[in-house]
């Protein structure tokens, strides 16, 4: 490959960062909806994380393709324990806004990867920017609903992290995964 295939590495690094630090963030922020008694939230956090981690390894899959090392991305994907606001509310808000920064960096990055011609990492970017827009409509949910004792499942695709918030009676309308690729989260 020539050289000017640099552009679809940087994207990924930076992509696998947010997906990386994000997954971590939501984790904590779900323990701390756990400490507050607000099991729904919670369940919704640990969902989003598994979605971030489906994420970040497809995205270290396609930056192994392009045989680069990846020792130190972990660090770099790490979150910052400083993140995690004194509520959940905060952090819904945290969250809402972290996901949208990354969703904007998507449709650039697809761009890009067309050029340089990785069709994997064009894949992943895809699924990475459509099921930040789920998330979006979640958290925000999740905001208005808080308080209420609602219960809700969520269930992730294993393949591409698309999140739903009921039993998945279809394929993934994300990768086009069959209905059974679909887990609940506890
Ligand atoms: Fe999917």
């Amino acid at each position: 490959m020539t050289r000017h295939t640099v552009k679809t590495e940087e994207d990924i690094l930076k992509a696998f960062e947010g997906e990386s630090r994000a997954k971590w963030t939501y984790k904590a922020f779900a323990d701390k909806a756990e400490q507050e008694g607000n099991h729904e939230v919670a369940k919704l956090f640990r969902a989003a994380a598994a979605s971030e981690e489906i994420h970040a390894n497809s995205l270290l899959r396609a930056l192994q393709e392009m045989s680069r090392a990846t020792n130190e991305l972990w660090v770099s994907g790490m979150y910052d324990p400083k993140m995690v606001k004194d509520t959940t509310a905060e952090n819904l808000r945290e969250a809402i806004g972290e996901n949208s920064e990354l969703s904007q960096l998507y449709p650039g990055m697809i761009q890009d990867a067309e050029k340089d011609g990785w069709s994997f990492a064009r894949e992943c970017f895809t699924y990475a920017g459509a099921v930040d827009k789920v998330y979006d409509s979640l958290f925000k949910n999740a905001l208005q609903n808080l308080g209420e004792k609602k219960s809700v499942d969520y269930f992730v695709c294993e393949s591409c992290g698309n999140t739903i918030d009921h039993k998945p009676a279809d394929s993934c309308n994300v990768c086009g995964s069959a209905e059974s690729a679909f887990k609940m989260v506890q």
